[in-house]
């Protein structure tokens, strides 16, 4: 546990690397969505406090997210995403956003945001989209379930209405432009072959050229991670891997699962509360 001196004397020391960086790499799990009202999925738990539905049917985070439901039952699959698109749509990012937003446009080498989310929220608060990488896809993007030529298409335009009684999609569902097949959201979920990552592709060989960019210029790198769970691990362990290959000072804020390796630092704050204290 940490003693309270040591919260403060770290919120100190991780304000001093936010303000020497010329450069920052934003990494975020579900946990940066909670302070603008969204839920994370930490445990069966947290899944099931979100959606009741679930628990009664005794259906894991995992188990949910497959895409055999598609095929198998498609107007309790679209149930799921059509909820979470809704929900996604009409939330409004915290204010840490604007906060981070204006720390990374006074950087001289830029920044890159690196997320697990799913939810768009970094280009509802006005990050630049060529410099985003959502490394398991996007909600607001469908794909053709047939896998036939298509493009992954953003679906701004298409409604998904939920009945609130079953949690079932009504009809229409969404289907593909080209073939008319149905469609699927464009995001990875588990045992899940048919994934479209064009898109997510792009989006990493950008942060790519980056990276090589910042390494030209002996930037000074800090990555500030928000929300990154333990379960799948992704987000945490790229912050790590970046941190180590680029000389870079990680600053890890989380409520819970906090700790790091002794050369950086982890702060137990939630995402609006810790983005105010070291911006
Ligand atoms: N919004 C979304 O897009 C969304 C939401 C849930 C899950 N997912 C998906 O599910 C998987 C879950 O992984 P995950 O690690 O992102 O989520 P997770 O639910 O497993 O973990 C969330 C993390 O956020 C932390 N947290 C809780 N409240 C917080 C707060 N106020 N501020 C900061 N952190 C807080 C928790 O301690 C936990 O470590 C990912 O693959 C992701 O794609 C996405
Ligand atoms: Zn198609």
């Amino acid at each position: 546990m940490f003693k309270y001196e040591d919260i403060v004397e770290n919120i100190e020391k991780a304000k001093e690397i936010v303000q020497e960086a010329t450069a920052i790499l934003i990494t975020a799990g579900a946990g940066m969505g909670v302070d603008s009202g969204l839920p994370d999925f930490r445990g069966n738990e947290g899944f099931w406090k979100s959606y009741p539905p679930m628990k009664k049917l005794n259906i894991s985070f995992s188990q949910m997210a497959n895409p055999k439901w598609f095929k198998e039952n498609p107007a309790f699959a679209w149930g799921f995403y059509g909820h979470r698109l809704n929900l996604y749509r009409k939330t409004v990012p915290h204010n840490g956003f604007k906060i981070l937003l204006d720390l990374v446009q006074s950087k001289k080498d830029g920044y890159f945001i690196f997320t697990s989310n799913v939810d768009g929220q970094f280009q509802k608060a006005l990050f630049d989209e060529s410099k985003i990488v959502e490394c398991h896809g996007s909600i607001h993007h469908n794909q053709c379930l047939a896998r036939c030529p298509q493009d992954v298409w953003c679906n701004k335009d298409e409604i998904v209405e939920i009945d609130e009684d079953n949690f079932l999609a009504k009809e229409p569902l969404p289907k593909c432009p080209n073939c008319g097949s149905l469609a699927r959201p464009n995001i990875l979920m588990f045992g899940d072959f048919g994934w479209n990552f064009s898109r997510s592709d792009e989006q990493d060989m950008r942060f790519r050229k980056w990276l090589k960019e910042i390494r030209k210029n002996s930037a000074k790198l800090c990555i500030i991670e928000i929300g990154a769970g333990e379960a799948i691990a992704t987000v945490r362990m790229m912050s790590e891997h970046i941190a180590k290959m680029y000389n870079g000072k990680l600053i890890r804020l989380n409520p819970n699962d906090y700790k790091v390796d002794y050369k950086h630092i982890g702060l137990p704050l939630g995402g609006l509360e810790g983005i105010t204290k070291i911006c």
